[in-house]
């Protein structure tokens, strides 16, 4: 793990309120799995004084990339920051999603798209085939979905309110058999997770998920943000964020 200050290269309101943030971060870069994130001080000074996570939305050369929604303080300051200042990153932290030699399907809730991105991207690099499940609110909160067409051999799309792909949940049109020759990823809401874990024992399956747990020191020092397992209580900054399925209680 590292601890930067580094440039901004590039920022990108994608759409209202979901930017992309590129940073010059060549260790990092070069270091960063799918399912790691960063840690961000989101403002110069000193208030806030706790740093926000970002998952790692793609890594590519000196290049690291976050995609964020603007919730809170925290992302509205990060919102205003612009190319050419400097920002003081965190990471790569947490464990990774492991990556199985066999055809994939992933599945996303809203900003939950940012880390199975990056993993769409490097199983494409590996061949590995995917079908991709994204759902949200509206297609105004679909920021990355052309860029997953164009790299999944498999778009699946849901909104609540219908303006994009089939009206209702993404575990509404999941295959109905999610068979063991699948590798199935996940991030999202809980409520998203929760639905889709019960799905995944009720068919025997496991399915590796990345949680989004509030957090504060990011490095495993602080148990601000565990999580309950079947193995007790555990840290999601430290020995997550990806979980197996069959471990989480949610
Ligand atoms: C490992 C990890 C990876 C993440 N990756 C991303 C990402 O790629 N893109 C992204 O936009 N966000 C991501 N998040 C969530 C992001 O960290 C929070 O949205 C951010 O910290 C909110 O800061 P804020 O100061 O703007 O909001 P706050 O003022 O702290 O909160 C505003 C609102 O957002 C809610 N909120 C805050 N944190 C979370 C959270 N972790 N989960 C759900 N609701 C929350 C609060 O309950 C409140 O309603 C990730 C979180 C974790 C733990
Ligand atoms: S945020 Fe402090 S232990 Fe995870």
């Amino acid at each position: 793990m590292n601890l930067v200050t580094t440039e901004i290269l590039k920022t990108n309101e994608v759409k209202p309120g979901y930017f992309l943030h590129d940073y010059n971060a060549p260790l990092m870069a070069k270091t960063s799995e799918p399912g790691q994130f960063i840690h961000v001080r989101v403002a110069a000074g000193p208030h806030p004084i706790l740093r926000r996570p970002f998952s790692i939305c793609s890594a590519k050369e000196d290049r690291l990339q976050i995609l964020f929604r603007v919730v809170g303080e925290g992302t509205h300051l990060l919102s205003k920051v612009m190319p050419g200042e400097k920002i003081d990153i965190m990471g790569p932290i947490g464990t990774p999603f492991k990556i199985e030699h066999k055809p994939a399907v992933l599945i996303a809730g809203g900003i939950g798209c940012a880390p199975l991105y990056f993993l769409a991207l490097r199983m494409k690099e590996a061949n590995i085939p995917v079908r991709f499940y994204y759902g949200a609110r509206s297609v105004s909160d679909l920021p990355l979905h052309e860029e997953i067409n164009a790299i999944a051999g498999e778009l699946n799309i849901t909104t609540e309110d219908g303006s994009l792909g089939k009206k209702g949940l993404i575990t509404d049109v999941l295959p109905d058999r999610l068979t063991q020759d699948f590798a199935v990823y996940a991030c999202g809401p809980e409520t998203m997770l929760h639905a889709l874990k019960k799905i995944l024992d009720a068919q025997g399956i496991s399915a590796q998920f990345s949680l989004e747990n509030r957090m504060a020191c990011g490095v495993g020092a602080c148990m601000g943000c565990v999580t309950r397992t079947i193995s007790g209580f555990k840290r999601v900054c430290v020995d997550g964020p990806v979980f197996s399925s069959d471990d989480v209680v949610i």
